[in-house]
């Protein structure tokens, strides 16, 4: 997919951080906003897991995907976004970590569905292959599925998105961008009423990278 001419996509840089913030608070209106300290020692913990989608003409942020790297080995396959960031500040980056995990990925409202989610996420395949990463591991939100819940058990739900027969507003979005489903989780972030607080761990293997040595059988 082609990013449109007025867009470009680049590290983020301390210039970003009230724009961000700014945008945080609109397609997350029940989180507190990251605030401007946590940005500045996300960068400086993993500067170039740090990425923005800048609209050129104004030269301002209007997306993001924020990484870090891990050993999942260390977690659990259900461990909430907390536990994977740190309470959100990154602080467990693990510079040797042979997986990158996408702890966030959001574009502003006005600028969606002109394929900046995918060239974020292309960015972040990038880095993976320039650090000869095993993978990208990431939390997908089900916004859509509150509104079955009731009727739908969350396995059934995500199967359904997978098959392509469901529609949901974020899940639907990362399988095209090539991420594939792990398993459905609960209470992966806390205030998700839209996904009934369930998601979706979703991955993306580097095919020239082999598994890290825990992970091969022998
Ligand atoms: C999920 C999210 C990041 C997607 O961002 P986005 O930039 O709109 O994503 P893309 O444009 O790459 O893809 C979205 C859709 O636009 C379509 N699209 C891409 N380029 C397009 C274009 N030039 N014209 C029209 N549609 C286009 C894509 O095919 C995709 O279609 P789909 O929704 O039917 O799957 C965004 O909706 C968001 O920020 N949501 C709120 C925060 C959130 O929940 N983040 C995810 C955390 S897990």
């Amino acid at each position: 997919m082609t990013l449109p001419h007025d867009y470009r996509i680049r590290l983020m840089q301390p210039s970003d951080h009230a724009a961000i913030i700014g945008i945080c608070r609109v397609v997350y209106p029940h989180d507190v906003p990251y605030t401007a300290e946590e940005l500045a020692t996300h960068h400086a913990l993993y500067p170039q897991g740090q990425f923005v989608a800048e609209h050129v003409p104004t030269g301002q942020p209007v997306g993001v995907h924020f990484t870090l790297r891990l050993r999942m080995a260390a977690y659990h396959v259900d461990d909430p976004w907390d536990v994977l960031t740190a309470q959100g500040t990154f602080a467990d980056h693990d510079a040797s970590g042979p997986t990158l995990y996408g702890a966030d990925v959001f574009v502003s409202p006005d600028h969606q569905h002109h394929g900046l989610a995918h060239a974020l996420t292309d960015a972040t395949r990038g880095l993976v292959a320039a650090e000869q990463l095993w993978r990208m591991v990431g939390g997908s939100r089900l916004p859509g599925y509150a509104a079955v819940a009731d009727v739908l058990p969350a396995d059934e739900y995500v199967r359904e998105v997978v098959a392509g027969t469901r529609i949901d507003p974020v899940l639907s979005a990362h399988l095209k961008d090539g991420w594939q489903v792990v398993k459905p989780i609960h209470g992966y972030l806390q205030h998700d009423l839209e996904s009934a607080n369930w998601a979706a761990v979703i991955q993306w293997v580097n095919p020239e990278c082999p598994p890290p040595p825990e992970f091969v059988l022998r």
